[in-house]
């Protein structure tokens, strides 16, 4: 049983710097990549988290060598197409829907059929948005419950290029229908929502053919057949959303400083930094650098007593899905009414975490107003808890875990919070880095 984590203090007053672990897209795009691939590729910084070590699993029993050593990983990729694998084969995403919908658009030329399975939390999450495109290459899907894991995918050999309108903003629709576009004869051409791009950005650095056209609200990409994809070393920065506890908790605690090192800043995740500023918070990136089309920076944070409401434009959605949980911590301190809109997609993650933020918020004291894609919070910047909270039986979601601990850390009060080990899908260093910051 996972263990229960207690806090009766809230953070003290600090002045650091830390590095979080490797980014978690950006890391399994680089273990299915790299599958892909010819020959050696060396993964630098991987995040070493259950979601990415699934994917080094799936893989291998894909017939792909996998080695991890010290500082780096290492993937004996065989060629587009290059899996060789014995009948009745299951693959196991446990947590993680990118995994679980990407690996599909590697496997749409599977001469065999392949199980996919998932933990509780990814077998309740709709796998149609990601089957329904892919049945147009010509795969079939098996399930046992309507749209649901655990599926079967069957491939076809005459996999064909499509058309498709992604248009929900999900960067993992648009990534699987990519990935199948590799094993794929013709061109694919997709018109995508707004979504985070390292997919596009890869596939540029690997030269595979791709042309991606950007209008406000969509990006047209087309993507031709390539003929190879030659190994290739990555080194992972930091990651985003990982950072985005701290500089939530940062924004929240008394007189304090922080410098994050080495983060991914690409301009399609940081919607958490654009809406905290327009908060009040006050923070700032030092000593930006581009790496292989992905930008990367020093995030300084500093506490912040001046925070007001958001009305917050939903062009900003996308680039802050994994990060309105602790969003909302900082509206439930900030002066006024704070809204957030056209969020249905927010209930679609690994738990319905539009509803449970709005619980977490009401726990506290804070007063919400929730519809089925949308939240009003009631700021209260005087905000002190004292009152014993519990955080349960919400499926294990790791950032319900992290926000309910951030928050327990800035508001005060005796917090238990259960499932600890939730936190390694995507930060397993994320309760060390907290005790780092919190030792004088
Ligand atoms: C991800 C895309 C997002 C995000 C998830 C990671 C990715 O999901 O929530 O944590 O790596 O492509 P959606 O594509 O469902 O929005």
């Amino acid at each position: 049983m996972s263990k229960t984590l207690s806090i009766k203090n809230k953070i003290k007053k600090f002045n650091k710097q830390i590095q979080v672990s490797g980014d978690k897209s950006l890391s399994i795009r680089w273990v299915l990549l790299a599958s892909q691939a010819i020959g050696k590729s060396k993964g630098y910084n991987l995040l070493m988290s259950e979601d990415v070590l699934a994917a080094l699993d799936s893989i291998k029993k894909l017939g792909i060598k996998v080695k991890i050593h010290n500082k780096y990983c290492e993937i004996l990729g065989e060629g587009i197409n290059g899996f060789k694998y014995k009948k009745n084969l299951t693959i196991n995403a446990k947590n993680s829907g990118t995994l679980g919908r990407l690996i599909l658009g590697l496997l749409i030329k599977s001469p065999k059929k392949i199980r996919l399975i998932g933990d509780k939390s990814l077998s309740k999450r709709d796998f149609s948005r990601i089957t329904l495109p892919l049945e147009k290459f010509g795969a079939k899907f098996y399930y046992k419950t309507k749209n649901k894991l655990p599926l079967s995918i069957l491939g076809s050999q005459s996999a064909k290029g499509i058309k498709y309108l992604e248009d929900k903003g999900s960067a993992q629709c648009k990534s699987s229908v990519m990935l199948a576009a590799l094993n794929s004869s013709g061109t694919t051409t997709i018109k995508a929502k707004k979504s985070r791009n390292h997919s596009e950005l890869l596939f540029k650095y690997l030269k595979i053919p791709i042309r991606v056209k950007k209008t406000k609200n969509y990006d047209f990409i087309d993507i031709k057949q390539p003929k190879k994809i030659m190994a290739f070393d990555y080194q992972i920065p930091g990651d985003i959303s990982s950072s985005a506890f701290f500089i939530v908790l940062t924004i929240l605690a008394n007189n304090s400083k922080l410098l994050i090192k080495n983060v991914n800043i690409n301009p399609s995740r940081i919607g958490v930094i654009t809406i905290l500023k327009k908060m009040g918070a006050k923070i700032s990136l030092r000593n930006q650098k581009d790496y292989r089309g992905e930008r990367i920076s020093d995030i300084l944070i500093q506490s912040s007593n001046n925070l007001k409401g958001i009305n917050c434009p939903s062009k900003l959605n996308s680039s802050a899905i994994d990060e309105f949980l602790v969003i909302f911590l900082v509206a439930a301190k900030a002066k006024g009414i704070s809204y957030f809109k056209d969020l249905a997609e927010l209930n679609q993650k690994e738990s319905p975490r539009l509803n449970w933020g709005s619980k977490i918020l009401n726990m506290m004291g804070v007063k919400t107003e929730l519809t089925k894609d949308s939240i009003k919070i009631y700021g209260q910047p005087d905000l002190k808890i004292t009152k014993s909270i519990t955080i349960k039986n919400y499926l294990k979601d790791h950032r319900i875990f992290m926000m309910s601990t951030i928050a327990a850390l800035t508001f005060g009060g005796q917090w238990k919070i259960h499932n600890k080990d939730s936190i390694n899908s995507s930060f397993p260093t994320f309760l060390k880095i907290i005790k780092i910051i919190n030792n004088k």
